[in-house]
């Protein structure tokens, strides 16, 4: 089999990486992929949103699967396209991945199939300036379209209201509306399925760690390291959030004429009411899926081909036991404007079992530099999270680049 994945980052390296291993695979590629990929997958230099050159590169090498990394292609309806074209692949249409492309489409369905959601309301950005006036602090205030996790702000005053919404008002198309919800407290967990529009199956759970510095501090980033399991996940946990969340949203979707196939991911807030959803996402969080794949024993290839199928009833996961961590190294100034093309040193080095995942890096002769806000993702899997932890550290060690920095409590607070 021929297999095409799509996307460049952490998630797509760790996404080959797993399909390499299946016995299925004969040739693999990834458009337009990263260097730390390159001996397990052919990179073809197609970026991701050329969704025709996509199609005409699968067409003229007849790939029988391809597996779509990121959201912004999907939102432009990759999916429906290859369908089109009798093209077999992974993931939701342009109308389904609407539930992460759109705040203001997965708040509504939400609310009316009774998923549990922090209450909220929709204004114009205008109306919101106003609002912002006499509310009760603290409030989230979110963007509708994709903003490459710059699109929620979490306000504690009237001054960081408006501060937010000066920010948001820079994202154009994205911003003109406003969604202005009840903030929660707890602690956020990542939970994902993945779906043939009717089955579900869970595909593990992480805890992502958003914050840029130590004890969740400092400006959110799209995530500098997870700890899997998520330490709060129970058995009972799992099945509330299947029963309460999964099913009526996939049944919701179904009934609107909107089935979801793919990877479903919830961001869910954990508290002593209850558990919420934040947001959904229409693909692998990243780096949670770094932390989640080396953990997964069953074949993902074969999982991808019973969601399209629609048999994923008749499927079996299995997982390795333990625990995952995995550690995000950054460039300088990440989140915010970083460095780039930083020379990065110990990439030769023995990792053992850990894995070195290149999420920013590009190749220069025989050196590799920095080119993403986040790196690398250095993942270890232990029998405890401790150990992993201390597995993953150490292997963290052995690498540098100037400016880097990343999270020392990743998995600490288990
Ligand atoms: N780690 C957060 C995300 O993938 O959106």
């Amino acid at each position: 089999m021929k297999v095409l994945v799509v996307g460049s980052g952490g998630r797509e390296h760790a996404l080959v990486w797993k399909i390499a291993q299946s016995p299925s695979v004969k040739k693999l590629y990834c458009a337009p992929g990263n260097p730390g990929m390159a001996s397990l997958a052919t990179l073809v230099p197609i970026p991701v949103d050329n969704i025709e050159g996509l199609l005409q590169f699968a067409e003229s090498e007849a790939i029988d699967l391809t597996v779509v990394g990121p959201e912004i292609p999907l939102s432009m309806g990759i999916v429906d396209r290859f369908e089109e074209k009798g093209l077999r692949i992974f993931g939701p249409s342009k109308s389904a991945s609407q539930i992460e492309s759109s705040k203001i489409f997965s708040k509504r369905l939400m609310l009316k199939y009774g998923v549990p959601t922090a209450s909220a309301e929709v204004v114009t950005r205008g109306e919101a300036y106003r609002r912002i006036r006499s509310m009760d602090y603290p409030v989230v205030l979110k963007v509708d379209g994709l903003a490459a996790g710059k699109g929620v702000v979490i306000a504690r005053d009237e001054q960081e209201a408006a501060a937010g919404l000066n920010l948001i008002k820079e994202m154009g198309d994205a911003s003109s509306d406003i969604i202005i919800e009840q903030f929660l407290e707890g602690v956020e967990a990542s939970f994902f399925v993945v779906t043939d529009g009717v089955h579900a199956v869970p595909m593990g759970t992480a805890q992502d760690h958003k914050a840029v510095n130590n004890g969740n501090t400092g400006p959110n980033t799209g995530g500098m390291g997870v700890v899997s399991p998520s330490p709060q996940m129970t058995p009972a946990l799992e099945a509330e959030i299947m029963s309460k969340v999964i099913e009526p949203t996939l049944r919701g979707m179904a009934k609107d004429g909107m089935p979801y196939k793919g990877v479903l991911y919830a961001g869910l807030i954990l508290s002593d009411q209850g558990m919420s959803v934040l947001e959904f996402n229409a693909r692998w969080g990243d780096p949670e899926v770094q932390a989640l794949l080396p953990r997964l024993k069953t074949d993902w290839v074969d999982v991808m081909l019973a969601s399209i199928e629609g048999r994923l009833n008749q499927v079996s996961i299995d997982w390795a036991g333990g625990s995952s961590v995995c550690v995000v190294l950054a460039s300088g100034g990440y989140p915010g404007a970083y460095q780039k093309g930083e020379k990065i040193s110990g990439l030769d080095g023995d990792f053992g079992d850990t894995l070195v995942f290149h999420a920013g890096t590009a190749q220069q002769g025989a050196e590799y530099l920095t080119q993403g806000g986040r790196v690398l993702g250095i993942t270890a899997v232990g029998e405890t999270v401790s150990l992993s932890r201390q597995q993953a550290y150490s292997a963290v060690k052995k690498i540098s680049f100037p400016g880097m920095h990343y999270r020392s409590d990743i998995g600490a607070e288990s």
